[in-house]
């Protein structure tokens, strides 16, 4: 942690954390076990990324594909985020950590969206770690609904077409209130974004690594901003440009 240079951490970083199945198969236990040891690292990562000084994290719990799962792991994921939340919460609001939740959430039974919208409401007025949890989430259905809110703006007139532009599309998705992930990390070995983020990940560095997400730790996360702070981000300038001599 000492080599992290803190005038180069990124301000949001991203997760998809991925490997839950795979570590439970490996330790022969059935697949939930994994996603139960899994929230023992989201607890770890929340800690060391607070401590490290990261503003905003988000992490993708649930994707809207996860739906056609075997309906024993999908109910087992619903009430793992009931509980989890329901236990987080206290540690979570007295680390002043501001808890956000972004996906197609009416979908989610209604004690799930009860126990999100009290855990947003009780942390809304802390001013630390900005912590989202992509829930029932894909970057098609966000980018779709953001068409029909501004289709919707111009029917009314409160738009012309000759006004719509990239800030008028980042406004109308679930992130609007923050910044693009500078850095997303994949862990368990796959190399795809799996409809996460797709507008806001444009310029993200991209860091993958094999550890399951049951084992991954501060250290992993260290690791990851390690290497983001090894790479030069042009923005389709030259190296040149972005650092002369
Ligand atoms: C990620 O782990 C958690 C969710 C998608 C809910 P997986 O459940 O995808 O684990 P693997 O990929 O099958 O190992
Ligand atoms: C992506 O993981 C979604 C989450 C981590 C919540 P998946 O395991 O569902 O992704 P695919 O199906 O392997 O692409
Ligand atoms: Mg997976």
């Amino acid at each position: 942690m000492e080599n992290l240079d803190v005038n180069k951490l990124p301000k949001h970083v991203a997760i998809i954390m991925d490997g839950n199945g795979r570590w439970a198969q490996e330790h022969g236990q059935d697949r939930l076990f994994g996603h139960y040891e899994g929230v023992v690292s989201v607890r770890k990562v929340v800690e060391a990324a607070t401590e490290i000084g990261i503003q905003y994290l988000t992490l993708y719990a649930f994707s809207t594909e996860n739906w056609d799962r075997p309906a024993t792991e999908v109910n087992g994921l619903m009430s793992l985020f009931v509980d989890t939340i329901a236990k987080e919460v206290p540690d979570l609001h007295k680390n002043n950590i501001q808890l956000h939740f972004i996906g197609n959430l009416a979908q989610l039974p209604p004690e799930a969206q009860k126990a999100l919208e009290a855990g947003r409401h009780q942390t809304a007025q802390n001013t630390g770690l900005k912590l989202i949890i992509a829930l029932s989430y894909s970057s098609r259905w966000e980018l779709t609904e953001a068409a029909k809110k501004i289709a919707i703006q111009v029917q009314a007139g409160e738009l012309s077409v000759d006004q719509i532009n990239e800030a008028t599309l980042s406004k109308n998705l679930t992130t609007s209130d923050f910044p693009d992930p500078e850095l997303m990390i994949r862990t368990s070995g796959e190399y795809r974004i799996s409809n996460f983020l797709l507008y806001q990940l444009a310029y993200a560095e991209f860091y993958f690594t094999n550890t399951r997400w049951p084992n991954f730790r501060k250290k992993d996360l260290v690791d990851a901003l390690l290497d983001y702070q090894s790479r030069e981000r042009r923005f389709g300038k030259t190296s040149q440009q972005v650092s002369p001599n």
